[in-house]
C-alpha cells in the first residue's frame, strides 16, 4: 500500500507568539499599562518591557520568516496598545502599529492570523473591575474586539480571541484574568470562565453576521492526560478531566452549549457562574471555522493523589506524573509526537471541523558564544517528528488540517519571562538581565525548516 503524503498547496505554516512576550515597546505612542507592564524582574527573570523589541524590528523578524517560507504568522494585537485603559478612548498609534505590521506581511505573502487576548488584562480593568470577574470588562473586550475586528477585517481572515481558552477553567484563570481581589473559589473561576466565553460568543456572531468570509475559531492549550495505569480510577479520572478542560469547549465552541457531564456537576454542586437571562441564547451563537490549540506535550494522572471531593478543574493541582516511557525537556515537559497524533485525529473524529496546531516546539536552554552557530539537533528533531506526527493524521487517519504554527520560532521569553528557555530557530542575543545586541542569529534548525518548507513539507 502506498499512501501519498504530498500537502496541500494552501497549508499554513508558520510561527506564533504573543504581544507581550514580543513587541517590547511596552510605554510608548501611547500604550496603556496591562497587568505584564508592572510584574516586576526577579533575579531569575526579567521584566516585560523589551522582549525582542519586534515593536521596532519586525521588517527584520519577517524577513527571516519569509527565508524560511512561511506563509503565516499569528500575532496579537494588544489590548492595552489599543484601548489604553480598556474600555475608553481608542489609541490610534497603536492600531497604525499593527497596520504597519500587518501591511508588512501581506507584502510578503505571509498570511496574518490575529488573536485577541493573550494573558494581558489592562492595569486599569484589573483594578476596577476585577479583570474578566466583571461583566463590564467583557463589555469593554466585546467593543475592543469589534474595533480591531472592523479595522482589520479586509486584511486578516483567520482570528481567535482568548489564547488558550481551557487554561480560564483552570486554577490558572487567577493569574490570566486581571483577577485580583476574591477567594479564588470554584464560583469564581466558573464566573470568570462563563464570562470569557460570553465574549468569545459575541465576537463569533459578530464577524459570522458581517464578515462572511473570515474564519474564526476557538483555542486550547490541549496536554492530552494519560491514566498512570490501567486501573479504571486512572482511567476515569483522565477521561473526566479531558472533558471538563477540553471537550467541554470544544463543545461550546462547536455546538453552541456547554457539556451536559459540565453543566451536571454545577446542578449538584450549587456553582454560582453568574448565568443570566439570555446567555444561553449567546453562547448558542457560537459557531467554529477550525479547533485551534497549543500542544506541546502530554500529561500523566494518579488519581490515588487526588483528594476526594476535588473538582476535576483541580486534578491536575494533585495528581500529576512522569511519564516513565517519555523522554523529557529540562523543564520535564514530555516529547511524545504520538500524543500529537492521536489528539489531531481524534479532534477531527469527534467534531469533523479542521483542526489546526498553531503553537508547538520545545523549550531549550541554550548560549551563544558570539561566533558558531548553535547546533540544536533535539529541536530539529522534535520538529520533524512532530510534523511526521501531524501527517500521519492527515494521510493515514484522514484528518483535515489547515496549518502547523511553532511557538516563538524567533527566541521570544518564555510565559514566566526567562528568556533562557529558548524555542527559537533563530537565537535572540540577550540574556535575562542583558538586551545585548538583540542581534538575530539562525541557528542550525532553521536551516533544516528552510530546506523542509521549500519543498512544503512535502519530505517527511
Ligand atoms: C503557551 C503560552 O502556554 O505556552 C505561551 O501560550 C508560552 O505564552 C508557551 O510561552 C510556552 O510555555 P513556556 O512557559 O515554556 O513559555
Amino acid at each position: 500500500m502506498s499512501v501519498s503524503r504530498k500537502m496541500p498547496k494552501d497549508f499554513f505554516w508558520g510561527n506564533s507568539v504573543s504581544s507581550m512576550q514580543t513587541e517590547g515597546a511596552w510605554n510608548i505612542d501611547g500604550k496603556g499599562l496591562s497587568v505584564y507592564d508592572v510584574r516586576p524582574a526577579t533575579d531569575k527573570t526579567s521584566d516585560w518591557h523589551d522582549a525582542i523589541d519586534e515593536y521596532h524590528r519586525y521588517d527584520e523578524d519577517l524577513d527571516l520568516m519569509k527565508s524560511m517560507h512561511m506563509n503565516m504568522y499569528r500575532i496579537q494585537v494588544s489590548w492595552s496598545r489599543v484601548v489604553p485603559d480598556g474600555d475608553g478612548e481608542f489609541n490610534e498609534a497603536g492600531l497604525a502599529f499593527y497596520d504597519r505590521l500587518v501591511n508588512a506581511m501581506l507584502k510578503r505573502g505571509i498570511t496574518p492570523m490575529i488573536c485577541l487576548y493573550h494573558f494581558d488584562m489592562p492595569l486599569a480593568l484589573a483594578k476596577k473591575e476585577n479583570g474578566f470577574m466583571s461583566r463590564h470588562t467583557v463589555d469593554a473586550f466585546v467593543r475592543f474586539g469589534k474595533k480591531v475586528i472592523d479595522h482589520f477585517a479586509d486584511r486578516v481572515h483567520y482570528w481567535i480571541t482568548f489564547n488558550e481558552h481551557n487554561l480560564y477553567f483552570s486554577d490558572e484563570v487567577f493569574n490570566i484574568s486581571g483577577y485580583t481581589k476574591g477567594d479564588r473559589s470554584l464560583n469564581d473561576m466558573y464566573t470568570i470562565f462563563h464570562h470569557t466565553m460570553l465574549a468569545h460568543a459575541q465576537l463569533d456572531a459578530y464577524v459570522h453576521v458581517h464578515y462572511a468570509d473570515l474564519k474564526f475559531g476557538g483555542m486550547l492549550a490541549d496536554t492530552p492526560v494519560y491514566p498512570a495505569t490501567a486501573k479504571p480510577n486512572d482511567v476515569f479520572a483522565a477521561r473526566q478531566l479531558d472533558q471538563f478542560s477540553n471537550q467541554n469547549l470544544n463543545e461550546a465552541f462547536v455546538y453552541g452549549h456547554y457539556d451536559h457531564e459540565v453543566l451536571t456537576y454545577i446542578k449538584n454542586h450549587d456553582i454560582d457562574y453568574d448565568l443570566q437571562p439570555g446567555d444561553n441564547e449567546i453562547l448558542a451563537k457560537m459557531h467554529a471555522d477550525f479547533i485551534s490549540f497549543s500542544y506541546y506535550r502530554t500529561t500523566t494522572i494518579n488519581a490515588d493523589k487526588i483528594p476526594a471531593g476535588t473538582a476535576p478543574n483541580r486534578y491536575l493541582n494533585y495528581g500529576m506524573e512522569s511519564n516513565r516511557f517519555l523522554d523529557a525537556n529540562e523543564w520535564d515537559w514530555t516529547i511524545d509526537p504520538l500524543g500529537f497524533r492521536t489528539l489531531i485525529t481524534d479532534l477531527y473524529n469527534r467534531y469533523q471541523v479542521p483542526v489546526f496546531p498553531i503553537e508547538n516546539g520545545i523549550g531549550i536552554s541554550e548560549h551563544w558564544d558570539g561566533q558558531h552557530m548553535i547546533e540544536d539537533d533535539l529541536r530539529i528533531k522534535y520538529h520533524a517528528e512532530h510534523i511526521k506526527a501531524m501527517k500521519d493524521a492527515m494521510f493515514i487517519d484522514g484528518a483535515k488540517v489547515l496549518g502547523y504554527l511553532g511557538w516563538g520560532l524567533i527566541d521570544i521569553p518564555s510565559s514566566h519571562a526567562d528568556i533562557e528557555k529558548r524555542y527559537g530557530v533563530v537565537y535572540v542575543n540577550r540574556s535575562n538581565h542583558d538586551l545585548k545586541d538583540l542581534k538575530r542569529v539562525p541557528k542550525k534548525s532553521f536551516y533544516w525548516l528552510q530546506a523542509l518548507l521549500e519543498k512544503n513539507g512535502d519530505e517527511l
